[in-house]
């Protein structure tokens, strides 16, 4: 899955390595976008930094201010509430204009950063997944007032190296949240429910794992590399009078599909929500 990239910049700071960062910071250094020389990254109490330090042997910094000016680009991985703080943290630390921001947070407008950084700093909104550890993430990216094509390019650079990227307006943004951010979690739920099933007909708990992850693996790539809707997929795997047809029909009695739709919908209302949160 790893692919190499094509204009690697020369040093990235994340600040927030908590779960996200983490994994965007496993990521970059899982598929060669920074070594552990470039990269940098900055937690609020010394007990996350030296955790984060042992567990990914970069440096991991209360005050990162020195680390700024050789900095080319800062993931912002702190949770929504948490923006404001660190944009003054950067004012007061005399952040250079030229230094790319992403941030992930998510319902956290680029119109209320920038507003609130006053440098015309590059911006650019990200919405990765927790899947770009392994380099099968799904990222989408959009433009502040300040960023240029080249800055989406490096943006594009870093999120492809980690799986797919999209560019998208930012007014789709709590919708992708719903969707992509928290998708890895609805389809963990699945999974752990369809190995429950093949538990309760007999197979082994991490057999029945295997065999769904494997699954759900193979049913991705036959959507994705056939081009076809997965409603033609599904009426080639069910044949007459065979068992999957008695499966589908208990999982629509479940409301299975507007259940997962509901889900997207609910999600996506809280996403829109989360930029004026206090916690
Ligand atoms: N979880 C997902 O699947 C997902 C997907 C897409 C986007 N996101 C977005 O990712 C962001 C991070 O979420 P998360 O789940 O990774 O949060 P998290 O695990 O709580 O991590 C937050 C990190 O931010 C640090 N932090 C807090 N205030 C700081 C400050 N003033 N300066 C420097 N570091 C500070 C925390 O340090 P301490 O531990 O020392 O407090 C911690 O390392 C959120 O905005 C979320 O919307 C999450």
């Amino acid at each position: 899955m790893s692919r190499q990239a094509k204009v690697n910049p020369k040093k990235i700071g994340i600040i927030g390595i908590g779960v996200m960062g983490k994994t965007l910071a496993q990521a970059l250094l899982n598929n060669g976008i920074v070594n552990r020389e470039t990269l940098w990254a900055a937690a609020k109490t010394e007990k996350s930094c030296e955790k984060a330090r042992a567990e990914l042997g970069i440096p991991v910094y209360r005050d990162y201010a020195e680390e700024l000016k050789d900095t080319e680009v800062l993931l912002l991985c702190v949770k929504p509430h948490k923006i404001s703080d660190v944009l003054e943290g950067l004012k007061k630390a005399g952040l250079p204009a030229n230094v790319l921001l992403i941030s992930i947070a998510a319902g956290k407008a680029i119109a209320v950063m920038e507003e609130q950084l006053v440098t015309p700093n590059p911006l650019i909104r990200a919405m990765p997944n927790t899947p770009c550890v392994v380099g099968a993430g799904m990222t989408a990216i959009t433009a502040g007032s300040f960023a240029e094509d080249a800055h989406m390019e490096l943006a594009r650079t870093i999120f492809n190296a980690v799986g797919e990227c999209v560019e998208l307006d930012e007014h789709h943004f709590d919708a992708v949240t719903g969707l992509c951010g928290s998708g890895p979690a609805y389809l963990y739920l699945i999974m752990e429910a369809l190995a429950d099933g093949g538990v309760r007909v007999g197979l082994p708990r991490d057999t029945a794992l295997r065999i769904v992850s494997q699954t759900v693996l193979g049913a991705a790539s036959m959507v994705k590399d056939s081009g076809r809707h997965p409603a033609a997929l599904r009426d080639d795997v069910t044949t007459p009078a065979g068992c999957t047809i008695a499966g589908l029909l208990t999982l629509e009695d479940g409301k299975i599909r507007s259940v997962l739709a509901r889900a997207v919908e609910e999600a996506t209302i809280t996403a829109s929500g989360l930029g004026q949160k206090k916690y």
